[in-house]
């Protein structure tokens, strides 16, 4: 039974508003005293022709309001404030978790539906900085969030493999490349001839023009040229791909900005065939002036193409090839303009999917104090930052697993410093909300009491130790459906059930704002709540064994509730630490 659906249709039956308009008004209080749930009666004014604190007395003291999983409803000032029977608000929630297990929170509003979700895109020879972990860990949770509402999701990595700096690559290359070096560590080489070229080229026009050249040549598709290039692409992928294996992260297409490049000629003709190509400077633009925005430059004045104009083909290729409801571009906030721009002439050339095309935005990344022994100069990678966490999370658990004399082997230890370690950096990166600047400290970030991964995972090794040390005493949790779920009415469990039955709407609404945070923050309250109520209740000791089971299933809950949704977010949970 949805609780929420309920209350809206008693609401809805009395106050002759449609269920649908009733279920969005609907609040969750933020304090007890002011029940579970709560329906704000301004919008009823107008035609019950009453004010709004009347209604709400009048309408708390109706008899059809009453029910038996209802213990009692308030009117409080506008507010009709429902307060529902915890016994049986326990029984329905933790059944339902111990029913569904991990598959807790999986709906069907996406049935049907293909989101495509494009993110990481990184730049072919170049370091993955923090910044590209950004889109990635943001990417990689909303596509596993879109999944979980039944979506189909394409997982899009439009690479940076297309541009002037190719040439100078293969220009660098012939004179000072490597090969062995190249074969060992790809980006390190690349990135040193690349810096290479530009400080020669200073003394040196050679050096440009060649690059120029190279770069034509690639246009052209002349083997050679073509050949290197695809070998530098193939070993940084290569790069790339140890760092998506080690984090789950997945993509069914690659094609990168250099793909879409032969697409662009379809894309002119079809916005010069609309009228709407014009000649600005020797290039070729499409005014947005309308639209309150800078012209969007198709074709440069030789003729080249760039960076927006594959863009353009790219959304088109997207529509035609998967038929998307949704086309997610999880980009950095910079591009903001960039994206504005692209989607307005999509739209202004009458695509039917350019409203459908959504640019998920995010902040910078800065460290504080925080100290690195990079490759890449002073750039921080991506492989640096989790290097780090885990070592640093190795220390810390060698440490409590030392005191505590736990007996675990080294590389148990190693196993779970590195689940952690990158769980620690990866909740960093979706804990707040997406556009605001991130600051990594890694007192705040490995602090296991803090708003932390290792805070959640920490929490679900110790409870399902406890389900263990249960199952060795002969003490299985109560049934999906037992009545024993009842009990689970104190302060603390009832705390503690109310915010796992909040999960699948948390779930909905981080999709709706493309907010990873908005589940992150429901898995954090989870875990508090349990803890209060851990710390405060005695689940294993005590002679009523009816609580005893009735607990060991909110304990079960619980840690179904944090797998599935710390897996949300692309972080993964350890059995014991
Ligand atoms: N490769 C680009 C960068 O690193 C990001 C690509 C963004 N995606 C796009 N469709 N333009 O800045």
């Amino acid at each position: 039974m949805d609780f929420k659906k309920a209350v809206a249709e008693k609401v809805s039956g009395i106050a002759g508003l449609d269920l649908e308009t009733v279920n969005r008004l609907i609040e969750i209080p933020p304090q007890e005293d002011m029940g579970d749930f709560a329906f704000p009666c301004f919008a009823l004014a107008k035609t019950m022709h009453k004010a709004p604190n009347m209604i709400a007395s009048e309408l708390a003291a109706s008899e059809e309001l009453k029910a038996d999983w209802l213990s009692r409803v308030e009117a409080k000032g506008p507010y009709l404030n429902f307060f529902v029977d915890r016994g049986a608000f326990a029984k329905e929630v933790i059944s339902q978790v111990l029913k569904e297990g991990l598959d807790f929170g999986k709906a069907e509003d996406g049935a049907g539906k293909t989101v495509v979700v494009e993110f990481s895109s990184p730049n072919i020879a170049k370091p993955f900085h923090v910044g590209h972990a950004f889109t990635t860990i943001l990417g990689h949770s909303l596509s596993r969030i879109y999944e979980k509402l039944g979506y189909k999701v394409v997982r899009m990595n439009h690479l940076g493999d297309y541009g002037t700096q190719f040439g100078k690559l293969i220009t660098a290359f012939r004179l000072w490349g490597d090969e062995e070096a190249l074969e060992k560590a790809p980006i390190t080489e690349l990135l040193r001839i690349y810096v290479k070229f530009h400080e020669e080229e200073k003394n040196d026009p050679e050096l440009t023009t060649s690059a120029r050249e190279n770069f034509k040549k690639l246009e052209d598709g002349c083997e050679e040229e073509v050949a290197l290039w695809t070998r530098f692409r193939d070993l940084s992928l290569k790069e790339f791909n140890v760092l998506y294996e080690r984090m789950g992260v997945t993509f069914d297409n690659y094609n990168g900005e250099s793909y879409y490049s032969s697409l662009i000629p379809g894309i002119v003709d079809m916005l010069r065939e609309k009228g709407l190509l014009e000649e600005s400077e020797g290039a070729q633009v499409v005014k947005l002036d309308d639209k309150k925005l800078p012209p969007c430059i198709i074709l440069k004045s030789d003729g080249t193409t760039i960076y927006a104009s594959r863009d353009l083909a790219a959304a088109k290729y997207r529509y035609d090839n998967y038929h998307f409801d949704k086309n997610i571009y999880v980009v950095g906030l910079p591009q903001a303009l960039h994206f504005q721009q692209v989607f307005a002439v999509l739209e202004k050339a009458g695509m039917p999917f350019a409203k459908d095309c959504v640019h998920v935005g995010f902040g910078l990344v800065k460290f504080q104090n925080m100290k690195f022994s990079t490759r890449e100069g002073n750039i921080v990678t991506l492989e640096d930052l989790l290097n780090e966490s885990v070592a640093k999370t190795y220390e810390i658990i060698k440490a409590n697993a030392e005191t505590r004399n736990s007996g675990m082997s080294d590389d148990q230890l190693r196993e779970i410093a590195e689940k952690v370690g990158l769980g620690a950096v990866i909740y960093t990166y979706v804990k707040a909300g997406r556009e605001r600047d991130i600051i990594f400290s890694w007192d705040t970030m490995l602090d296991f009491e803090g708003d932390t991964a290792p805070y959640l995972i920490y929490t679900y090794a110790r409870t399902k130790s406890i389900l263990r040390k249960a199952a060795e005493q002969g003490f299985v949790p109560a049934e999906a459906g037992s009545e024993l779920l009842s009990k689970l009415s104190g302060d603390e469990e009832f705390a503690c059930v109310k915010m796992i039955a909040d999960l699948p709407d948390a779930i909905r609404k981080a999709a709706a704002s493309n907010e990873p945070f908005m589940l992150s923050r429901q898995v954090s309250q989870i875990a508090r709540a349990y803890n209060r109520f851990y710390n405060n209740c005695s689940i294993l000791s005590g002679d009523d064994e009816e609580q005893k089971r009735a607990r060991l299933a909110l304990c079960q809950s619980v840690c179904d509730s944090i797998e599935l949704g710390t897996y949300l977010l692309g972080i993964s949970v350890v059995d014991q630490m």
